[in-house]
């Protein structure tokens, strides 16, 4: 049975303290391992977390403040993590053959047969049951996400859990007066489906995991009729007639999300944007809904005292039927508060602007379906194989053209869409990305500029099922 809706408060995550600070650094430690959750009635979900909690705990990061995150894997397979929108060195970035060795090593135990299944598609020398993320954070203000980047796994280990928050904050954010403390939420949407024991179902094509990818229904994306929230099935938030910012982050597979406000405030425009998966936009722009591919994040803020005492605002998915078109419940206190938060009206961030005629290159990357798996550029991903060779510091023009829709991801620095379809970018395209949500039959232009560290590094779909299977390649800064 499904879960009943608005019957779970929203769960916050917490916030991760640091093991050890000094000087010029934070130093954490995380160990991915099994967990228990309570989402579906009468059954325990068996959940993989970092610190066995889904999503994982917050980490809170200053801008220009080094973070050290030691991982480890007490799961029965290999991990990798990617720190989703961090300006990292290559070594600390999450390559997917990085792999951290499951509990019990690399032969026998609990782990040999997920490692049997890793078997020639990395050295031993880089499998170890820990390792070092070493993130110089030279980066603004933004919402990012750490997920684990597994070859050939990361779709199911991310539906079972394998997800958190990192914040970055910085003080030019901080001196605007933006909703905070109690009233900023990070609200992390998944959908997962469960079987009748309560356990996750993940259509794996081979159950055992020795191989990846799913089963011919699922090729185009897993989908799961129950949205979580924070891992909390459709859940309500009591929350007081003021501001409130919301940090929007899609971490579903596959499920892309058309979010609205029901009902809409008097006069709509009810979802104010600040930010989106860059760090704030140059000024706030008010929608009245907003479109989410996976990995994509919105900042917005939502001001509940335009509703009435008492009442309750539901957040709706407008692209979803049935059970996925409801998100989560706003129950809105009837008592009088204070709000002394603000959001800037006209300038929010400094946010320089890539101009494309100073571009030096323009690449071409096709994101389409051959045969049995997705391909970029008609080729399927190969560790070490590199697509292009982008120099540092210089302007480039990347052009992203798709058969179906692929939410389109580039690892080390974010991005600006410039067009789509040779006309201007969409409604939801604003500031600094590093995930572009490419429509079918689309052709989506960004610029981008590569900074600070020369290394291979990843462009590729975030369906998660179409990563998998393939939809990924490599690109070498120089
Ligand atoms: Cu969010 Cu390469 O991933
Ligand atoms: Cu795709």
């Amino acid at each position: 049975p499904l879960p009943r809706r608005y019957a779970a408060q929203l769960p916050i995550p917490s916030v991760l303290q640091p093991v050890r600070t000094d000087g010029t650094t934070d130093y954490y430690e995380i160990t991915a391992r099994p967990g228990l959750a309570r989402i579906v009635p009468g059954h325990d979900t068996e959940v993989w977390g970092y610190q066995a909690l889904f999503p994982g705990p917050t980490i809170e990061s200053r801008s220009g403040r080094r973070t050290v995150v030691t991982h480890r894997n007490e799961l029965p397979h290999p991990t990798v993590v990617h720190l989703h929108g961090g300006h990292t060195p290559h070594d600390s970035d999450g390559y997917p053959m990085d792999l951290i060795a499951p509990l019990g090593g690399g032969s026998g135990g609990p782990g040999g047969s997920g490692m049997a299944g890793m078997a020639g598609m990395g050295s031993a020398a880089n499998v170890k049951p820990e390792r070092v993320y070493d993130y110089p954070m030279n980066q603004r203000a933004a919402t990012l996400w750490y997920h684990d980047h597994t070859m050939g796994f990361t779709g199911p280990q991310v539906y079972r859990g394998l997800a958190g928050f990192h914040l970055v904050r910085d003080d030019e954010e901080a001196s605007l007066g933006l909703p905070q403390g109690a009233r900023e939420l990070p609200l992390m949407l998944a959908d997962r489906a469960f079987a009748a024991d309560g356990s996750f179902a993940y259509p794996a094509l081979d159950p055992s995991e020795m191989k990846p990818g799913v089963t011919t229904p699922y090729m185009n994306g897993v989908l799961g009729d129950v949205i979580l929230v924070n891992g909390a099935p459709w859940p309500f938030a009591p929350v007081d007639r003021a501001r409130y910012r919301l940090r929007i982050l899609n971490a579903s597979n596959a499920r892309r999300y058309r979010l609205e406000l029901d009902p809409q405030p008097p006069g709509g425009g009810g979802l104010l944007q600040i930010g989106s998966d860059g760090g704030l936009l140059a000024r706030p722009v008010a929608h009245d809904g907003i479109e989410l591919a996976p990995a994509e994040r919105f900042d917005v803020v939502v001001d509940f005292s335009r509703y009435p005492a008492g009442s309750s605002v539901r957040l709706v998915n407008r692209l979803g039927s049935g059970s996925t078109a409801e998100v989560m419940r706003f129950d809105i206190g009837s008592a009088q508060v204070s709000d002394d938060s603000r959001v800037p009206g006209g300038t929010l961030a400094e946010v320089e602007k890539l101009d494309p005629a100073k571009a030096v290159a323009t690449r071409t990357f096709v994101f389409n379906k051959s045969k049995e798996n997705w391909t970029i550029n008609g080729e399927e991903y190969r560790p070490g194989h590199s697509l292009a060779s982008p120099k540092l510091g210089q302007i480039e023009v990347w052009r992203f053209v798709t058969d179906f829709h692929h939410p389109v991801h580039l690892h080390l620095d974010p991005f600006q869409v410039i067009s789509r379809n040779a006309a201007d970018p969409g409604e939801y395209d604003a500031g600094w990305k590093d995930t572009v949500d490419v429509l079918p039959a689309q052709g989506v232009e960004v610029a981008v500029r590569f900074s600070d560290y020369a290394g291979r590094f990843l462009l590729h779909c975030h369906n998660l099922e179409h990563e998998d299977m393939a939809m990924m390649a490599e690109f070498t800064t120089q």
